[in-house]
Order: C-alpha cells, then sequence, then structure tokens
C-alpha cells in the first residue's frame, strides 16, 4: 500500500528546526537552480525538458515526497533532477555554498492563513538574506503564490534585502511568468482562473 503523505508540516516543529540537510555533493561546473518547497517537483521535470544544462535541486521537508522523486528520477532515465530532505528555514547554509546557486524558485509557498500562523510563513527576514547570501552575482528568485496577501509580505521582506533588486522596478509584478515550465500548484491554479502574483529579484554583481 503506498505510504501516505502528510499535507502539512508545521516547519518549527523542533525535529524539523534541529536540521535535516546533509551536506549536498554539487560542482560538476553546471549552473544551479535550486525549488524551496518542490512537492512532487513537476516544476523541476520540466524546467529539465526545457533546459538540460542546468543541475536542478529541490528541497523538501516531507520525506516520502523526496524519495517518490527520487525515484522518479532514475526511473526517467536521470534528468538533472533531484530532491534533498531539508528545512529551507534551516538548512540552506548546509546545503549550498556561499554564491552558489544561479536561481531560486519558491513556486505557491503554504500561505498559513491564520494571523498566528504567519511566522510558519517560508519567507521571512532571514531567508531572505540567507538567499541573497547563496545566489552567485547576478543570480535570482523567483517567487509565485495565488494568495495576494502573501504575495505583499514576500515583496515587502524582498525589497528590504539590500543585496536583492528587482528585476523590473521596486515594488512590481511581473506581468506572466518568465518560463515555460509550470509546477503543479500553478496548473491547478491557473485551471481555477485564479490569478498568480509572480515576484524577480536579482542579486548584485
Ligand atoms: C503548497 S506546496 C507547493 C509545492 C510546489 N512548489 C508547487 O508549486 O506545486 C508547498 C511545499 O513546501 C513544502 N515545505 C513547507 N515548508 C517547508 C520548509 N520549511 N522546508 C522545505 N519544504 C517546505 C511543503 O511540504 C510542500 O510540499
Amino acid at each position: 500500500m503506498p505510504r501516505r503523505i502528510r499535507h502539512h508540516v508545521n516547519p518549527l516543529k523542533l525535529g524539523f528546526v534541529q536540521g535535516l540537510a546533509p551536506t549536498l555533493p554539487l560542482g560538476e561546473g553546471r549552473p544551479l537552480e535550486v525549488e524551496l518547497g518542490c512537492a512532487d517537483a513537476a516544476f523541476l521535470f520540466a524546467r529539465a525538458a526545457e533546459d538540460p544544462r542546468p543541475l536542478y535541486v529541490g528541497v523538501e521537508i516531507r520525506a516520502e515526497l523526496v524519495r517518490r522523486v527520487n525515484e522518479r528520477a532514475a526511473r526517467d532515465g536521470a534528468p538533472p533532477v533531484r530532491v534533498v530532505l531539508g528545512n529551507v528555514n534551516v538548512d540552506l547554509p548546509r546545503l549550498f555554498p556561499p554564491a552558489s546557486v544561479n536561481r531560486f524558485y519558491l513556486n505557491f509557498p503554504d500561505p498559513w492563513f491564520k494571523r498566528r500562523h504567519h511566522k510558519r510563513r517560508i519567507l521571512n527576514a532571514e531567508l531572505a538574506a540567507a538567499l541573497a547570501e547563496t545566489l552567485a552575482p547576478d543570480g535570482e528568485v523567483f517567487f509565485q503564490t495565488d494568495v495576494f496577501d502573501l504575495a505583499l509580505d514576500a515583496m515587502d521582506v524582498l525589497e528590504r534585502e539590500p543585496r536583492l533588486a528587482n528585476v523590473l522596478c521596486p515594488w512590481a509584478f511581473e506581468r506572466a511568468s518568465p518560463f515555460r515550465a509550470q509546477s503543479r500548484r500553478e496548473l491547478q491554479s491557473l485551471a481555477r482562473g485564479r490569478r498568480v502574483w509572480r515576484l524577480r529579484y536579482r542579486r548584485g554583481a
């Protein structure tokens, strides 16, 4: 019988705060693109089909999903996709050296609607600082959600990080996704006719 996958994991629970991730062997001299909270990694597989040159790494807190995605990658003839078990809010510096990542994707992060749960939202000032530290010169952060309140929250955090600049102009949303690849949540959201809010920030050279 297939193992059950939890729908939501509280990233502030003790086991997750202590850190999950081993150091990731990177290298290979290829660009590195990372999706934070990748779930089934549909977006990364689609990106790999679109552009097979980079290495695509997903970071996901639910172990069963990590196992399934890596099994799929092995089955599909080893596309340049792998997923590591990790808590994005704790493990990033352990996973990626400074200035090593060319693009981070935050696709449809959990919204944690209740005010008392806002502190569980993945993108906060600490994560923005860790992203800026880990991005290569000219590297990018791409964020998308269909929850307007969450988009504003993310924009506020990213605008305040001094090493990141909005690709269009300060406090601007992207008109459309610059990528052909779409995440599972993105497809569901668009099929329901929902508006998607997108942000792109670049690390200075
Ligand atoms: C709403 S889903 C979006 C999945 C995918 N990005 C998409 O757009 O289809 C959010 C994912 O982030 C994962 N997640 C939540 N908090 C996390 C954390 N602190 N570290 C790593 N993954 C996390 C959840 O387990 C879930 O798979």
